[in-house]
């Protein structure tokens, strides 16, 4: 894909975005994302939910990869191992996780698919424009204390999503679909560190990157994810009346 674009333009589309992404935080504080735990069927046709997983994630990748794809070999060095990151994350999130996941019959509304390939449309563009017309880093990016520090934090958080998330799918076993009390590790501390796994995880990909699409993406993903950990919190409290009592949402002793 090409499009010339000019970087004032661009800076318009990633405050637009932003902006968005800030009324959809509000609205998630009234109205609980229906999808998972939080299903309903009163939101219009529903398909199969691993279905939905990998339609909706995937997009990311064949967006950023029909920017990149035909320019990667012009991209700069940090600028393609970034794009790399970026890519591992979304095969695990589009492909390897639904397919793990334990969730025979369950499904989800259609719209919420629809909605998700909206935003991973939105942020598949936003990094691929970046890579392709604005990125100038030069292997001096390699000696920045901000990449390495960055990078540090992104593995973390990927290692604390990754783990977090299979520890939950393991919760059922094959052919399962209801809800325990998820037990140890940091799952004492909160109720969703996957949750908190992935904004860590952005936070370090926005460092290692220095990019306003990173710390767009970062943005977002705490528009997103926040509400997302309050209402499953919320969520296990209704219905685990033993639930742990100073157990936090995600931030441990805080929120
Ligand atoms: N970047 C973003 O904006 C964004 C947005 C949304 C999600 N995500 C990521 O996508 C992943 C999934 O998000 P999610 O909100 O769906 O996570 P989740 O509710 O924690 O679910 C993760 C998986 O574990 C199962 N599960 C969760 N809690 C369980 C329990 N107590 N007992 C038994 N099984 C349980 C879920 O089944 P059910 O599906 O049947 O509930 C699902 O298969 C996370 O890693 C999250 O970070 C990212």
């Amino acid at each position: 894909m090409d499009l010339e674009i000019s970087w004032k333009n661009y800076l318009w589309l990633a405050v637009v975005w932003l902006a968005l992404g800030f009324f959809i935080f509000i609205v998630l504080q009234f109205k609980t994302a229906p999808y998972g735990r939080h299903a309903r069927t009163d939101w219009g046709p529903m398909i199969s939910n691993r279905l939905g997983w990998i339609i909706m994630e995937s997009t990311v990748l064949v967006v950023l990869w029909s920017w990149i794809g035909p320019a990667f070999s012009k991209m700069s060095l940090p600028a393609r191992l970034m794009a790399l990151l970026f890519t591992v994350h979304y095969v695990n999130r589009s492909f390897i996780f639904p397919l793990r996941t334990r969730t025979r019959k369950k499904k989800m509304p259609l719209v919420v698919a629809l909605m998700a390939v909206i935003f991973n449309l939105a942020n598949g563009s936003l990094f691929g424009i970046y890579f392709v017309h604005f990125e100038d880093y030069t292997l001096d990016w390699f000696r920045d204390f901000k990449f390495w520090f960055g990078l540090l934090i992104f593995l973390t958080g990927i290692y604390v999503n990754w783990r977090a998330d299979n520890y939950l799918i393991r919760l059922r076993k094959p052919g399962e679909t209801g809800y325990q009390i998820p037990r140890g590790w940091l799952f004492d501390f909160v109720s969703c560190p996957n949750l908190l796994g992935e904004m860590v995880e952005w936070l370090g990909f926005a460092i290692l990157s220095w990019s306003l699409p990173g710390w767009v993406f970062f943005l977002w993903t705490c528009f997103n994810l926040i509400p997302r950990a309050v209402a499953h919190h919320r969520w296990y409290k209704t219905h685990f009346p033993e639930y742990p009592e100073k157990r936090k949402a995600f931030l441990p002793f805080v929120w």
